[in-house]
């Protein structure tokens, strides 16, 4: 009697230590999922509705973040990432937001929203997630709004007494609040939301890596985004986003995708499906190459994407300016002619031959590239540029860009112009450039921005080279660089310039 009681204990024992073995123990693979969401979207973002038409539309587009996450948890995904502005879309007012906010929580607080529900006051999104997270087994990713009251004592407190955030929130595999974070680089036209007043640096720890988390805009600048790989080691990010392609450099599969192999981090993007807006463009990417990835300007559908990725991703460095700087000077000084990319006037020398080397120069940077074209075709012109100066349109930043693209038609003066489809492949291509900025996020798309997974590399010397004759038509191969340290020196200078291109924009957008 005595002994079998011992015996079971014993059992009962090792049952629970082998489950706590499980649990703890670590994975070297998972398997993740991104859901392109299309938003259903409010009738009025300009006058605010009462609390129970916000929560009713909200619901529905859980409805259809809910299936996605049950069907994504069915196929064994153990971490799902939903759009930026997924739940209310965009567009608000201040007022007009407000309804839709909860008070989210510091995720410090150890909460299960859907086991205490009320814990936090009126939080219905946040139970229902938490819910979703936990009924399927699996970590929700969701962008939502969150509130703050603030009062007089804080000297930046808005005049309506709150501050209001675009949030990310992660729940974990329990349905608990692991992450939280506010959006520090609001884009223009966010003004219904506030930045906090510090960057945010969100990570959290999971049997299959450690996550960091930022949305949209973000991308684009130092905090938190790049703190987050370069001192704070995360091994995946999660990123929602509501991102409006543009060609040539920034449509949101090609520059995503660059970012992971520039960064050497995964990086998990879920984008709104809105094709009228130009949002299109999710994926899974990996730093060697994308795992998978969706662009569809075609249909109203949303689209649920899985992928096995590396927990702890190898990466190895680059030294990017280390053979550009070694190419002898003399093969240097083409005459190039003037281009506008994305407003940014670049200097570009056209390819003249089926193949040829060329070396194009814009202040401090010059780019080389290698190439031999299967054809050398009469109807399509490629041209390479650089450009090196601060970027002043839908924001500040410091550029530095070497691209070799093909130009939208025949005329030299459309170098630089969107432009989705080409017919021209490539049977080599190797671009490199002299880079101040050791962030360089390689680019290449194909026609009908495509991307080419394992079809190019980078070398440790900083060639952005082709494995193999390309598989479709090149749009463009482009090393997009980012030299943050130099955004500020330019701010003052480019803040005028802001202000005439806004008006010029919004001339432009009302005619
Ligand atoms: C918008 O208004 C129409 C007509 O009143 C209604 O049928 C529809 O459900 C509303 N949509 C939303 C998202 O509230
Ligand atoms: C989760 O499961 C509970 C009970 O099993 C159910 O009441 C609830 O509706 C489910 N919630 C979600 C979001 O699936
Ligand atoms: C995450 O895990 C790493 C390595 O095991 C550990 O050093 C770190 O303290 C953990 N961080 C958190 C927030 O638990
Ligand atoms: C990169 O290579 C160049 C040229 O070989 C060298 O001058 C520079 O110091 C290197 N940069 C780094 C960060 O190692
Ligand atoms: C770019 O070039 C255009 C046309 O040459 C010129 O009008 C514009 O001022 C230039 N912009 C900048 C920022 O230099
Ligand atoms: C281009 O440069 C490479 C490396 O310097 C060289 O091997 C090749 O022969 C050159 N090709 C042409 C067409 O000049």
């Amino acid at each position: 009697m005595g002994i079998s009681m011992t015996t079971s204990q014993l059992l009962v024992y090792v049952a629970i230590s082998s489950l706590c073995i499980f649990k703890v123990s670590a994975m070297d693979t998972f398997i993740a999922a991104v859901y392109e969401h299309a938003v259903i979207l409010p009738n009025t973002t300009l006058k605010p509705v009462s609390s129970e038409e916000a929560l009713a539309l909200m619901n529905r587009n859980l409805d259809v973040l809910e299936g996605a996450v049950t069907s994504a948890a069915k196929q064994g995904a153990h971490i799902i990432v939903t759009p930026e502005d997924g739940i209310y879309g965009w567009g608000f007012t201040r007022e007009a937001i407000y309804p839709y906010l909860e008070d989210i929580p510091d995720s410090q607080v150890n909460w299960i929203p859907c086991n205490d529900p009320s814990r936090f006051g009126h939080t219905p999104v946040q139970e229902r997630l938490s819910c979703m997270a936990k009924n399927n087994s699996i970590y929700v990713v969701a962008n939502i709004g969150d509130k703050k009251p603030c009062d007089t004592s804080d000297s930046q407190c808005p005049t309506d007494g709150r501050y209001q955030y675009n949030t990310n929130v992660v729940f974990d595999s329990e349905g608990k609040l692991v992450a939280r974070y506010h959006k520090q680089n609001l884009f223009m036209g966010e003004d219904q939301f506030n930045s906090p007043k510090k960057p945010e640096i969100v990570t959290f720890n999971t049997t299959f890596g450690k996550f960091g988390i930022f949305t949209c805009f973000d991308i684009l600048f130092e905090d938190p985004a790049v703190t987050l790989v370069k001192d704070f080691h995360v091994d995946t990010i999660l990123f929602p986003t509501a991102w409006m392609n543009v060609l040539p450099h920034l449509s949101a599969v090609e520059f995503h995708s660059a970012w992971a192999v520039g960064m050497g981090v995964n990086f998990l993007a879920a984008n709104l499906h809105h094709p009228f807006m130009h949002m299109t463009g999710s994926g899974i990417y990996a730093p060697d190459s994308p795992r998978g990835f969706h662009y569809d300007m075609k249909t109203e559908e949303g689209k649920l994407l899985l992928s096995q990725l590396d927990s702890h991703p190898y990466h190895s460095a680059v030294n990017w300016s280390s053979y550009a700087s070694s190419i002898e000077a003399n093969s240097m000084g083409n005459q190039g002619f003037k281009g506008t990319v994305f407003f940014d006037n670049f200097t570009f020398v056209e390819l003249k031959g089926v193949i040829g080397n060329y070396t194009v120069c814009h202040r401090d940077l010059c780019c080389h590239l290698s190439y031999k074209m299967s054809e050398k075709r009469s109807d399509e012109v490629y041209a390479l540029g650089a450009f090196d100066g601060i970027h002043t349109v839908e924001g500040t930043y410091y550029l530095q860009i070497c691209t070799m693209l093909k130009c939208r038609t025949t005329a030299l003066e459309t170098c630089g112009d969107s432009v989705e489809a080409a017919s021209t492949s490539f049977e080599m291509f190797s671009l490199s450039g002299t880079f101040g900025t050791q962030y360089v996020f390689p680019e290449v798309l194909l026609s009908d921005v495509q991307l080419a997974p394992g079809e190019f590399q980078v070398s440790s010397d900083g060639r952005l080279f082709s494995l193999k004759p390309t598989s479709g038509p090149v749009l463009t191969v482009t090393l997009f660089g980012r030299w943050y340290e130099k955004d500020r020196a330019s701010d003052l200078r480019a803040q005028a310039l802001v202000l005439i291109t806004i008006a010029i924009t919004t001339i432009e957008y009302l005619s």
